[in-house]
């Protein structure tokens, strides 16, 4: 009898589901007798032994479900070193239910911090097996998280939206795209969606050129322009200063989110209209897309193969077109971000969009 744990940790995501569904399948294919345990609210439930064994039928018809029918939570890695508010060692209780349970193995769906906290629990001696998740795309070690993909179609629907107001309007628009560190989603949406400025946290934005970019549209008789800017968009002047002085910056603006913000600084420059829209949340409801689809049922078949070979330790990814494993010790860590000298930034330069640089 094979024992096997899953759980959905941080963020939660449209293809989840979708991911545990195809880890299920192919562990039934691959095994005569499965066991699978779900640990609810993500580590929360593997720390207070709280989880539902799974049957068959609990995998069926979830592939178009978003969220997560096991619940997530997130667990700061920084903080597992800790114990709960009332006292629970969180590293030794999961490894007790874990042991309690006799698994043979746990499967985690989580981005970036929930891979470290799947890494060290690797390092303590459980059989774990990462499948890479988050709207962000932000996992180091894989071309392609699963739920990204789907974030990208809603963030590109709200522009496609905006698009036609704008247009009526001769208005200037701000949507604000989710990710704080990284700019995935931003870059990709902002191309799919014909935005005319993207702005992302890995390049600075100079506020001077994004009014040229305003500029620019205008002259050429465009009266509206949309700006994608992500979350975590900063400004020149503020990247540039010191670490712990950006900190305090950042941590003391003013305003709601950077849309309000930006949609200030455009404020002083121009008289156009401006307005804000923010998808926020959505972009990580609703269904997976057939994309995240196939890729979620390509990685749960990878992990089922691995857990077939006892290969341990090891992150799910897609990888030069290929879905492979690496090192969960070679993940834990480090963030994925975009590379300014990327070639679909100067793919994107190149169809005179405005990255503010
Ligand atoms: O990591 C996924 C993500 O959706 C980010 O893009 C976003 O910045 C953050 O989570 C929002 O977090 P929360 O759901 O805790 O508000």
């Amino acid at each position: 009898m094979l024992r096997v744990g899953m759980l959905t940790s941080g963020g939660d995501c449209q293809a989840l589901n979708a991911t545990m569904r195809g880890v299920a399948k192919g562990l039934y294919e691959l095994f005569d007798e499965v066991e699978i345990y779900g640990f609810l609210e993500g580590y929360k439930g593997l720390m207070r032994n709280n989880y539902i064994k799974m049957k068959p039928s609990d995998f069926s018809g979830i592939i178009t479900k978003g969220g997560t029918i096991l619940g997530s939570s997130r667990q700061p890695f920084k903080l597992m070193n800790e114990p709960t508010e009332d006292g629970l060692d969180k590293v030794k209780s999961m490894k007790e239910t874990y042991k309690k349970l006799k698994l043979d193995c746990l499967c985690v769906l989580g981005g970036n911090g929930s891979q470290k906290t799947a890494n060290l629990l690797s390092e303590e001696g459980l059989n774990v097996i990462g499948l890479p998740k988050t709207i962000d795309n932000d996992l180091w070690g894989t071309d392609m998280t699963f739920g990204f993909q789907s974030a990208v179609d809603i963030a590109t629907n709200t522009i496609d939206c905006i698009h036609t107001t704008a247009a009526s309007h001769n208005r200037i628009f701000i949507v604000e795209i989710m990710g704080h560190k990284v700019g995935w989603i931003t870059l990709h949406a902002g191309i799919a969606g014909g935005a005319d400025v993207i702005l992302i946290p890995e390049i600075p934005y100079d506020i001077k050129k994004v009014y040229e970019a305003i500029d620019k549209r205008t002259e050429s008789k465009k009266g509206f322009t949309i700006l994608a800017v992500a979350e975590g968009a900063i400004s020149k002047e503020v990247a540039e200063l010191p670490k712990k002085k950006r900190k305090e910056i950042l941590e003391n603006n003013p305003y709601p989110s950077v849309a309000y913000e930006m949609a200030d600084k455009l404020k002083a420059y121009t008289n156009q209209d401006i307005r804000i829209a923010i998808p926020g949340h959505t972009q990580r409801g609703g269904s997976p897309c057939p994309y995240d689809r196939v890729l979620s049922s390509r990685f749960g078949a990878k992990a089922a193969e691995l857990i077939k070979k006892k290969d341990f330790g090891k992150l799910v990814v897609y990888l030069n077109n290929q879905v492979t494993a690496i090192p969960l010790s070679e993940t834990a860590g480090k963030l994925k971000y975009v590379n300014p000298d990327d070639d679909i930034i100067k793919e994107a330069k190149t169809l005179g969009i405005s990255f503010g640089d």
